[in-house]
């Protein structure tokens, strides 16, 4: 259970090699976190993850191992985490994505991929998690959206349409759960200095993951349903959706 200042002791995190989540987990080491179980396809990177979070003072790090290409494994893969934690979980970070290249813009393997990556395995993990979070009666679910899929752009249309269809599931999610003792919230940080994004040129307030992390805990203390990083992009994309489309593709980032 989330404590009064939105601090969890157990976390599990979908995509634990993630150069966010990996923030997110060190931004809320020193507090009172006791177990961070990390999921994520290599193996690795998932080790690494885990000396770190172990290093930052959390006790107990188990690892999962999962492909989202497997769609049909998202639930037996949340399930396993829950396991790994213990059986109750506070708080759940899903920050699995992977961005789509222009030059595959037209290869539908690739479209196939980053949209089951991006959004089908988290659409269906999220699933599972909600039915585990409602039957323990408590919980966050912690979604890591991006304004990628806020408006969508021409540079990157397969990720960002992604992301605004996994943002649009889990802020109906969020709405499905009212009352219930779970809540979902929404993260929307716009450029992120991290693997992801190495080698390309960085877009207008453009951050960092452990900026992207103080986010995430403050909203775990506030409970904001959904965390804009940097919180200026909230008004800027207040005027960007209005924009006529002649405009908004000549804008840079
Ligand atoms: N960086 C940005 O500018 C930015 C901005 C807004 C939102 N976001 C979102 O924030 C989240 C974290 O991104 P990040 O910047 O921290 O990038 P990242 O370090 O590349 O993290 C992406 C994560 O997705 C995992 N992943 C990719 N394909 C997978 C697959 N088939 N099976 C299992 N896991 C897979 C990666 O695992 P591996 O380690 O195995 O590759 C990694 O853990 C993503 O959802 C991203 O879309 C990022």
């Amino acid at each position: 259970m989330l404590d009064a200042f939105g601090q969890p002791q157990s976390l599990v995190v979908l995509g634990g090699t993630s150069d966010i989540a990996r923030a997110v987990v060190h931004a809320l080491a020193p507090k009172r976190l006791a177990t961070v179980v990390l999921a994520g396809r290599n193996e690795e990177r998932l080790a690494e993850a885990a000396a770190g979070a172990k290093a930052a003072g959390v006790d107990h790090v188990p690892t999962v191992a999962f492909d989202a290409g497997q769609v049909d494994r998202a639930a037996a893969v949340v399930d396993e985490c829950f396991a790994a934690a213990g059986g109750d979980v506070d708080v759940v970070v899903l920050a699995v994505g992977v961005l789509s290249r222009r030059e595959l813009e037209l290869d539908p393997e690739r479209t196939a991929e980053v949209v089951t990556t991006g959004f089908a395995w988290p659409a269906a993990a999220l699933t599972a998690v909600a039915a585990r979070m409602k039957a323990q009666g408590h919980g966050r679910i912690v979604v890591l959206s991006s304004v990628a899929g806020v408006r969508v752009r021409r540079a990157n249309f397969v990720y960002g349409a992604t992301k605004a269809g996994l943002d649009g599931f889990a802020v109906g999610l969020g709405e499905a759960l009212r009352g219930t003792g779970v809540a979902v919230q929404v993260v929307r940080p716009g450029f992120v200095r991290t693997r992801m994004t190495a080698g390309m040129s960085e877009a207008p307030m453009a951050t960092t993951a452990e900026a992207v992390a103080e986010a995430v805990v403050a909203g775990l203390a506030s409970g904001a349903p959904v965390i804009w990083v940097p919180g200026t992009l909230r008004w800027a994309f207040a005027v960007f959706r209005l924009l006529p489309p002649s405009v908004w593709r000549r804008l840079p980032g």
